[in-house]
């Protein structure tokens, strides 16, 4: 048994997030904490949401609340959505408690002692009609790489290059619009980051198995030569910087947001007796560490988290891999929080059962290329796997052994020529299984998922239990253990993916959904469910849906 520590993006707290945040990282994260779990493995999955930085201050500004408060209310109602989606977090945190900002201020003073903090007078946007500065998000304007007319005053959403406000071109306040923007002097602190490059390339050097995706984005970044980062903001909300002459400002959400990832492990740490974070954030300790991010949170976790926690010289892990996604698109266009484009976790719920959504997200993946979200194609996406192939599977197996054996798994006799074959295709089918997960390819493993589904149903329509029960009871009790068995196998190959779904399935074959152990092999696999136990038939797992039913207005 290994240990792996799992962490998922943290996602900002100002609102709902959308189907494209769960399927960048959350939900794969998930599967792949869920698998682990099922595999023997101790886990340790750690998510929170991230309540620094403009973007909060400006929603907490626009609901017209105070953003403490606007802070806890929105944490409660993500953390209830991420329950109701069935994801598994040990710890669901958050960056504005005082654990981040002890740890986060620890760091800092010990990247000050190490020389790697360096005070410099800069230009900071200002804006007289606002009366005051604007950093980050506060100032919006056209992108000097690609000409992406909103681009922010930290980032383009567009191109992914991290800016600075003054590289904007027309800048303008997000608060008021006013263009009335000028540039005055502020000081403030930067990580030398540029002092990393040698250290960091050696470092990737030895992660050299990430995926070409996250591996390109780090690099490119050190190619381009490191720059030294501000890490302090003219802003109120945030952790307080702990130098003398900067007291009145904060760090920037960037320096302590993934310092949170920690801080969620001392929280989980302190819910309960006998856990120690320690034992999973330790240098040296035997834990594996895994990160599920979007494609522009990669910087941030490649280099400058890496940097940070270098520099601090603190005996904390750095990521073992790191799984970075492309884009979600909805109906070919970008999935929008601020114009309400596509669909909304929350509304997502309300339409229709979590595992619905799960399934599709992971098996349509935006793994190597952005994925496109397209209403018909999800539709009919679903209503064949999980209700034609999945669903068909389970209740037309137990409908029949309902019906002709009175719900009592009946006894096999020597498995025959049919049986052995399918005994061997389930071993290779599991055992490619298993190989995607642990190499994070999920859309892989979902297709596998899906032939392991298949294959049951291959196998119950070639062995025909309803005509062998005619004339050859002790063949129909024969392919009746097998499919029951084989109902068993396709849900714990599920489990990860639709846990809901897959819990009741295991559930009403007299097993408990979280203690159902990953088969030896397939032989074994086809036997675990003993003769003489009753089963029952679940309710309808996944009624047939229509476009229609997924009208939001
Ligand atoms: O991009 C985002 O949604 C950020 N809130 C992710 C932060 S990840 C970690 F560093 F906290
Ligand atoms: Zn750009």
């Amino acid at each position: 048994m290994s240990r792996f520590l799992i962490t998922s993006a943290l996602p900002y707290v100002n609102g709902v997030k959308h189907l494209g945040n769960l399927a960048g990282s959350l939900l794969p994260a998930d599967i792949h904490a869920r698998f682990r779990r099922q595999t023997g493995h101790e886990v340790l999955f750690l998510c929170g949401t991230d309540e620094h930085g403009t973007p909060v201050e400006l929603a907490a500004h626009a609901a017209g609340v105070p953003v403490a408060d606007y802070c806890a209310r929105q944490h409660a109602v993500q953390a209830d959505i991420y329950r109701r989606f069935g994801l598994s977090f040990d710890h669901f945190s958050r960056t504005s408690g005082i654990a981040n900002r002890q740890l986060t201020q620890d760091i800092f003073r010990q990247l000050d002692k190490a020389g790697f903090i360096e005070k410099r007078a800069i230009l900071q946007a200002y804006s007289p009609t606002d009366r005051r500065f604007l950093p980050d998000r506060y100032v919006v304007g056209t992108c000097p790489h690609c000409g992406h007319a909103n681009a922010r005053g930290d980032q383009c959403e567009s191109c992914t290059k991290l800016l600075d406000p003054e590289d904007l071109l027309s800048p303008r306040s997000a608060i008021s619009g006013t263009t009335d923007v000028e540039f005055r002097e502020s000081r403030h602190l930067f990580l030398k980051l540029s002092a990393f490059d040698g250290r960091l390339r050696d470092w990737l050097a030895t992660r050299r198995n990430w995926p070409p995706l996250v591996r390109s984005i780090a690099l490119k970044w050190l190619d381009e030569g490191l720059r030294d980062r501000c890490i302090t903001r003219d802003l109120d909300w945030g952790v307080p910087v702990p130098k003398d002459g900067f007291e009145d400002k904060v760090f920037y959400v960037w320096f302590d947001a993934p310092i949170g990832y920690i801080a969620a492990a001392i929280k989980w740490s302190e819910a309960a007796p006998g856990r120690d974070w320690r034992e999973w954030w330790q240098s040296g300790a035997d834990v594996t560490y895994l990160q599920f991010l979007a494609k522009d949170n990669v910087p941030f976790h490649a280099v400058s988290f890496p940097a940070t926690l270098l520099g601090s010289g603190l005996p904390f892990k750095l990521v073992d891999t790191i799984k970075g996604f492309n884009w979600l698109t909805f109906e070919g266009d970008k999935f929008s929080t601020s114009a309400g484009r596509g669909i909304f976790t929350d509304t997502a719920l309300e339409l229709l059962p979590a595992d619905t959504w799960r399934w599709w997200l992971a098996a349509n993946a935006p793994e190597t290329a952005d994925a496109d979200f397209i209403l018909a194609r999800f539709v009919d996406g679903v209503n064949k796997d999980l209700a034609d192939v999945f669903g068909n599977l389970v209740n037309r197996c137990l409908a029949f052994a309902a019906a002709r054996f009175d719900g009592i798994v009946p006894p096999a006799a020597r498995l025959g020529p049919l049986e052995q074959q399918l005994a061997l295709s389930l071993d290779t089918h599991l055992a490619n299984l298993r190989r995607h997960h642990e190499s994070l390819a999920l859309r892989k493993a979902a297709d596998e998922v899906r032939a392991i589904w298949r294959l049951a149903n291959a196998y119950l329509a070639e062995a025909a239990p309803w005509s062998a029960i005619k004339n050859d009871t002790p063949r129909a009790a024969t392919i009746v253990n097998t499919g029951i068995n084989l109902v068993r196998v396709a849900a714990l190959a599920a489990w990860p993916f639709i846990p809901s779904s897959a819990a009741k399935v295991l559930c009403s074959l007299g097993e408990a959904a979280d203690a159902v152990p990953w088969p030896q092999d397939g032989t074994q696999a086809l036997s675990a469910v003993p003769a003489g136990r009753r089963i029952t038939v679940p309710p309808l797992l996944f009624p047939k849906i229509a476009v229609a039913d997924l009208a939001t207005t």
